[in-house]
């Protein structure tokens, strides 16, 4: 299996790990705003530094004015601070975060004023996600954009899709909102992380019509996402990551069902 097995492999896992960098071609080197979007990473370590409320309006402002299906903003924000987190969920925000946002789905809020549509639950679920994880991502670049760091949780600290069912308790969602993440927002601690192993082009990107992804390829992305869990995370590997979410998915998968299409 290339880039896997023994030290030599894992050492050039590493390498590669650390010398990706996103192509960004010279004549748009000094766009700024590109520059925000390709070098944005999911940061795990936060400083004490606060942010200023009008930031952080700023990047809500992002989230609500993102593009949603036929503009029908199908999503809802619930937002904290440091200590409104600790109340609710009685420990601190993960990574210690200065702020964060509960992202969920909502199809519960047209609800009352759309009733010309006729009910397609799958269909009303996958707009729902579509839509709120768009406005998620908007919320990601605005935060970029005015040097304020973040990670989209969905697991880590009982924040997302798979515990949607404590979520709906703790914050009294009514059916039809369901929660997907929570976006944790804070100025970075350290170094930029490096940037965890991403597919080449030529394995997302095809021309007419799709095609299978290469093996090789694929042994590759395995093997530096395994060396990538052992160097950075220690105490955990990726194998013992995809168990937690093994573990979780029964429960998620029925507690969501019940939050999306509710009993008549
Ligand atoms: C919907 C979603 C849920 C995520 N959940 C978690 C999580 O529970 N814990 C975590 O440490 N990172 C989580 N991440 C961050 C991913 O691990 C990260 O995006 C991925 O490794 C790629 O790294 P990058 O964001 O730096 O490009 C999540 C990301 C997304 C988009």
């Amino acid at each position: 299996m290339s880039g896997s097995g023994g030290p030599i492999g894992f050492v050039r896992s590493i390498l590669r790990i650390l010398v990706s960098r996103p192509r960004i071609p010279a004549s748009l080197e000094d766009n700024q705003p590109l520059r925000a979007v390709l070098e944005r990473r999911s940061v795990r370590r936060f400083g004490r530094k606060e942010i200023p409320d009008h930031v952080f309006d700023a990047i809500l402002e992002a989230g609500r004015l993102s593009p949603s299906t036929v503009n029908l903003q199908t999503w809802s924000f619930v937002v904290f601070g440091a200590d409104s987190w600790r109340e609710t969920f009685g420990r601190p925000i993960p990574f210690r975060g200065q702020r964060a946002v509960v992202v969920m789905g909502d199809v519960h809020r047209g609800r009352s004023i759309l009733d010309a549509l006729p009910r397609s639950p799958l269909v009303e679920y996958t707009v729902a996600v579509i839509n709120a994880s768009l406005a998620a991502m908007n919320m990601t670049l605005a935060a970029e954009a005015v040097g304020v760091a973040s990670v989209m949780l969905s697991e880590t600290g009982r924040t997302g899709l798979l515990d949607a069912g404590y979520l709906r308790e703790t914050l009294e969602l009514p059916g039809g909102v369901f929660p997907l993440m929570t976006i944790v927002f804070g100025y970075a601690r350290g170094p930029r992380p490096p940037m965890p192993p991403k597919l080449p082009l030529r394995e997302v990107c095809f021309e007419k019509t799709y095609k299978e992804a290469d093996a090789s390829v694929m042994e590759d992305w395995l093997a530096q996402m395994r060396a990538g869990y052992r160097a950075y995370r220690p105490l955990s590997s990726f194998g013992e990551q995809l168990g937690v979410y093994a573990q979780k998915i029964g429960q998620a998968e029925a507690d969501l069902r019940a939050m999306v299409f509710p009993e008549p």
